[in-house]
């Protein structure tokens, strides 16, 4: 019984990694190394770099490594860039997710936990949203995770396949023992480009929008700590392989912070202020979404850093380590201090 992680390089398979590895279960990954980095992936766990929509190389790790289950990570995951690029999209999102699934089922898997996100309810006109609301995505990310879903919903009815669809809301945080955080080239999210701006390496931040309705104007997310997602993937499958049937569950608190409650909190927590920009709407953006997570709940999650300033602070802990290992790196090399973040962004953590 051997679990592939796709993306298990990455921000949140990573995290996922070292929640099987918590529990004392070696998965194996598959990563293509675009975004995430080998030295993410604990030395103990076997990584084969390659292309999830390689189906002779995943239906060859199925059956060489008695593959029973696959959770699904791999993808682009940047909305604004999925709206200025989506064949990019549909392409790594849910043409690599059909390759992955005809692997699936040439070679009987049984379980398959599949990365989908709350970006596919698009502006929900009730929140809390549960899962039985109408799907309706603003951007070509979102529809490239509904159409994964529909095809893995129709898959399963055809054969024995059972699986977990995962709907995350706006996940962040970092392994609160350092061991892992979000390292990825780029990163556009809320919460780590205000801790890059607290952190000086950006001399400023942009909030996008201030007449979204909601109460400061700002949009509203549900923000869900990165290691309770990971084991919310641990239930998940632990309900496959106990016989479950196959679902579609919300992935978040239940709670929704503005942006502007975001940087605030930011502040507190590094202890120090910082600039804010006004621009205009980003688009793709909904106003609000937070999750009805009751089902997952049901299934035994028990979400253990709900916590806002917690989330931030592990965060926190992580950037600064990034900091620290890029200004080594810097100073080793002489290089010029630079403007943007994409050295940091690449900096690995020992
Ligand atoms: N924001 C800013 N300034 C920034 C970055 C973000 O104002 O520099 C705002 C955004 O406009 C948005 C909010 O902060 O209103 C959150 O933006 P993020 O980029 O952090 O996250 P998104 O809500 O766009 O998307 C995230 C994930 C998606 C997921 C979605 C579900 O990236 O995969 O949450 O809500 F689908």
């Amino acid at each position: 019984m051997t679990t592939l992680i796709t993306g298990g390089a990455g921000f949140i398979g990573g995290h996922t990694v070292l929640a099987f590895l918590d529990r004392g279960e070696i998965p194996i990954v598959l990563d293509d190394l675009s975004t995430g980095s080998r030295e993410a992936v604990p030395s103990n766990v076997p990584l084969v770099v390659g292309d999830v929509g390689d189906i002779e190389l995943v239906s060859r790790l199925i059956r060489t490594h008695r593959i029973d289950a696959i959770l699904h990570f791999a993808a682009k995951i940047i909305v604004p860039e999925s709206v200025a690029d989506p064949l990019k999209y549909y392409l790594s999102n849910t043409v690599k997710t059909h390759a992955l699934l005809q692997a699936a089922v040439k070679g009987n898997l049984k379980h398959f936990v599949f990365s989908s996100s709350a970006a596919v309810y698009g502006n929900p006109s009730f929140t809390p949203v549960s899962e039985a609301a109408r799907p309706s995505p603003l951007s070509p990310y979102g529809m490239s995770k509904l159409m994964s879903e529909y095809m893995l919903v129709d898959a399963s009815a055809a054969c024995s396949l059972r699986h977990m669809t995962l709907r995350y809301f706006n996940v962040a945080g970092a392994d609160p023992a350092g061991r892992h955080g979000q390292s990825t080239p780029g990163a556009t999210h809320l919460i780590k480009v205000a801790l890059e701006t607290a952190l000086r390496r950006r001399p400023y931040m942009s909030i996008y929008g201030s007449d979204y309705p909601t109460p400061d104007g700002t949009c509203v997310r549900d923000y869900v700590h990165v290691s309770d997602l990971a084991r919310a993937h641990l239930s998940a499958l632990d309900h496959l392989r106990n016989g479950g049937e196959s679902q579609t569950l919300n992935c978040g608190y239940g709670r929704g912070y503005s942006v502007r409650e975001v940087v605030d909190s930011v502040r507190r927590v590094a202890g120090v202020d910082f600039e804010t920009r006004q621009a205009p709407r980003r688009a793709g953006d909904p106003a609000s979404i937070v999750a009805d997570s009751d089902q997952l709940k049901k299934l035994g999650w028990k979400p253990e850093f709900d916590d806002l300033p917690k989330m931030i602070e592990h965060a926190h802990d992580w950037e600064k380590k990034l900091t620290a290992v890029a200004a080594a790196r810097e100073q080793r090399s002489g290089m010029v201090r630079f403007a943007d973040n994409s050295n940091y962004a690449h900096a690995a953590v020992p």
